[in-house]
């Protein structure tokens, strides 16, 4: 029995990646791709997600989210992932393309949940703006909420100041509602994504395997994340993915979090480890297990795709 996900993102290079695996991954049912505003405005990211569900040949239906944070005034990425948000790599974009829905993101993941016959699994790898605007405007979609399996906060340090990760620093008013809603959570946090390191060998491996090896190459080519070194980089979206394929690689531990919305802090997830957390964050990984399933995946996906 498949798994049905929604992926709401930022694509942004490692939302690309995630995405891939997601949608040729036999464990998952990805039901649905909502977009946000974050690595890059949400044009790009739109039509990065339109432009890549095509690339793969897939029909899961893309729906355009919120294009600003909350409250706060949106920061982009684009110094990690290029203005367009996948580095210099083009697409080869398809005009008004029939899967993007003509409905907002929030609509379309209420109806996806509710309409669901299991239970699903969301699973947020940017800003979390349109999961905060969806359980405020449509509370009833919890009771056909499994869990929401995030990439976003640390439990130590941060990415975009000292103490806040990206996504939680760029809306964390967004964060602050989603963590303080009792749904259960897996915080795939930097503590965990910067331990799942890819190498640029791995990198040059995957260079081969045709049209996908080629994409993902050249949008790493470029992909200038503040954790890369000159033979390592941490790939942070994927680790939500290969965490639903592959649980048994991680070790988890229950916490409450609670997400500073103003002033110097802004974005920090303060972790209160305790038993009774309705937070699970993830904190280790079986690294060397991790990059066998990287390239694994996108063994697999040259060899779907034939090119
Ligand atoms: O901090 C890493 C996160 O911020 C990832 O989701 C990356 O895509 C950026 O959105
Ligand atoms: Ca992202």
């Amino acid at each position: 029995m498949k798994t049905p996900i929604i992926i709401d993102t930022d694509p942004g290079i490692d939302d690309v990646i995630a995405i891939t695996a997601a949608l040729f991954a036999e464990e998952l049912d990805v039901k649905l791709i909502t977009t946000v505003g974050g690595n890059v405005g949400i044009e790009n990211t739109t039509n990065n997600a339109v432009n890549l569900v095509d690339f793969l040949g897939k029909d899961t239906p893309v729906a355009k989210g919120a294009d600003q944070p909350l409250l706060n005034k949106l920061v982009s990425a684009t110094k990690v992932h290029g203005e367009s948000g996948v580095g210099g790599y083009h697409f080869e974009t398809k005009e008004d393309s029939v899967l993007l829905s003509s409905k907002h993101a929030v609509e379309e993941l209420r109806d996806a949940i509710l309409h669901s016959n299991e239970p699903v699994t969301l699973v947020p790898i940017g800003p979390l703006t349109n999961i905060a605007l969806l359980l405020k405007m449509y509370p009833e979609v919890k009771r056909n909420i499994k869990e929401i399996v995030l990439m976003g906060g640390a439990v130590k340090g941060g990415n975009r100041t000292p103490v806040a990760e990206f996504n939680m620093f760029v809306d964390p008013h967004a964060a602050k509602i989603v963590f303080d809603e009792r749904i259960n959570i897996v915080m795939c946090g930097l503590d965990v994504t910067l331990q799942t390191r890819i190498s640029t060998d791995d990198v040059k491996e995957i260079e081969g395997y045709g049209k996908v090896g080629e994409m993902v190459s050249q949008m790493l080519s470029y992909y200038d994340s503040p954790s890369s070194t000159e033979t390592e980089m941490s790939i942070h979206d994927l680790c939500t993915i290969i965490y639903l394929t592959r649980p048994e690689l991680f070790g988890l531990k229950r916490a409450t979090v609670n997400v500073v919305t103003e002033g110097e802090a802004s974005g920090c997830t303060i972790t209160h480890y305790n038993e009774e957390g309705h937070v699970q964050v993830v904190l280790d990984v079986d690294v060397e297990e991790f990059r066998r399933e990287f390239i694994a995946t996108f063994k697999k996906v040259h060899e779907i795709l034939g090119n």
